[in-house]
């Protein structure tokens, strides 16, 4: 029989994922990460498929990533209706089943703060990417205040194993940057405005350094 905790991770926590990033106050976060999408797009982490709406109609394809089978299905549901090739597959960003520099843009939005090793998927980002190629991220972290950098600490253990692995205390732009990247646009700002420990946002694009 399943614990609790396995009960809440595969059968109640992807419904609730689903609903709360739902939320219109991402619809504008997720239009702007997807903005520079073309050609060929992985999304890693996609999730329930809530970016697919936003991307331009113009792609070639986009193949999504994620290791949860109920957000697949969702996300199955969702693809069916857009203008382009939709692939999704079951996986594990650390270990992407795409062949090196095959993929002209890469988009993660509030997935890596869930992975267990953000610096193996980054450098997995810059294997698939072709050399000029963009990477488009919208993701949640370490807020620049002491006090809601502090409280960002003391609840990640906590608010780990309630949200899927999500940590709140990632400096993302410091660990795309350390994976060989070059950040060329980024807006650092509370990008919704509550809770303090989930409203610091990096929005930006890389490009492979
Ligand atoms: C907060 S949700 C965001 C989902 C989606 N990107 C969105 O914008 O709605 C985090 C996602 O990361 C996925 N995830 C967790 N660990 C992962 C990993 N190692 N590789 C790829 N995706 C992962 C989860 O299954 C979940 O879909």
């Amino acid at each position: 029989m399943a614990s609790i905790p396995q009960l809440w991770q595969r059968s109640l926590l992807p419904p609730v994922l689903d609903r709360v990033m739902s939320r219109a106050i991402f619809a504008p976060l997720r239009a702007e990460a997807t903005a520079l999408a073309q050609g060929r797009v992985l999304e890693i982490g996609i999730g329930s498929g809530l970016n697919l709406g936003h991307y331009p109609r113009s792609l070639h394809s986009v193949v999504g990533v994620d290791p949860s089978l109920p957000l697949l299905q969702r996300a199955h549901r969702r693809a069916a209706w857009m203008a382009f090739p939709v692939h999704l597959c079951q996986g594990w960003a650390e270990r992407l089943p795409i062949a090196d520099q095959s993929v002209d843009v890469v988009v993660s939005t509030w997935t890596l703060c869930s992975v267990a090793d953000p610096a193996k998927v980054l450098e997995e980002v810059r294997r698939v990417l072709v050399p000029d190629g963009l990477f488009c991220f919208c993701e949640h972290g370490l807020s620049p205040d002491p006090a809601t950098a502090t409280w960002q600490r003391r609840l990640t253990p906590c608010w780990k194993c309630l949200a899927g692995g999500c940590r709140l205390d990632s400096a993302h732009d410091r660990l795309i940057e350390a994976a060989g990247f070059r950040i060329a646009r980024l807006r650092a700002e509370r990008l919704i405005p509550d809770p303090a420990v989930l409203a610091w946002h990096q929005l930006g694009v890389a490009t492979i350094r």
